[in-house]
């Protein structure tokens, strides 16, 4: 490189270093909250009607297993749902935690511990015997308070 060219790109390069986070203030807020807010309310659905189930004097087996393979088909997603800078940084508004990307083998293992307890649920759905139904949706639930206790933004 002549000397010429080195100094015009010194002379670039702090301006291109100025213009970096005007830009990423201007880029739309990532997609991945709109996804994320989906899903968590699709859980919280189809956690409110398993459990509207149990209320009822015939609890309905295929519509808890329905909404066990809606919350199976959910929990695999959580993981993904949580890229590095979708955290409060973005300035977008969430409940998600700094912890969540602090300590990600904690939060990974939250996420597992649902992944199990929808299955355990589908099985459990599988067997239409209610006795085995209700100890496995309270364990999704406890799973659900598991990661919301440490990683979700406590309500004020
Ligand atoms: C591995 C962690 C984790 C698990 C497990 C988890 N959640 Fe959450 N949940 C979060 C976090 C973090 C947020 C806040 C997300 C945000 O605001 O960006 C959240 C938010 C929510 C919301 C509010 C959605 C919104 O965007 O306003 C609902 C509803 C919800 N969760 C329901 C559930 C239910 C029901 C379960 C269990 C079936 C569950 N969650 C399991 C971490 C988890």
């Amino acid at each position: 490189m002549k000397p010429t060219k080195l100094a015009l790109a010194a002379l670039l390069l702090p301006a291109a270093t100025l213009a970096l986070p005007a830009l990423v203030e201007a880029a739309a807020p990532s997609p991945v909250f709109k996804l994320r807010h989906d899903n968590f309310e699709a859980m919280g659905r189809a956690m409110k009607g398993t459990f509207d189930e149990f209320k009822k004097a015939r609890p309905s087996v295929p519509a808890i297993q329905a909404h066990a393979n809606t919350l199976a088909a959910a929990a695999i997603k959580v993981k993904g749902h949580f890229p590095k800078g979708t955290g409060p940084e973005a300035r977008v508004k969430t409940e998600a935690l700094p912890a969540i990307w602090e300590r990600p083998a904690d939060f990974t293992a939250a996420a597992d511990r649902l992944v199990n307890a929808t299955k355990g649920l589908q099985a459990a759905a599988a067997t239409g015997d209610l006795a085995k139904i209700q100890p496995a949706a309270g364990a999704v639930g406890a799973s659900c308070k598991n990661c919301h206790d440490s990683f979700r933004k406590p309500k004020s």
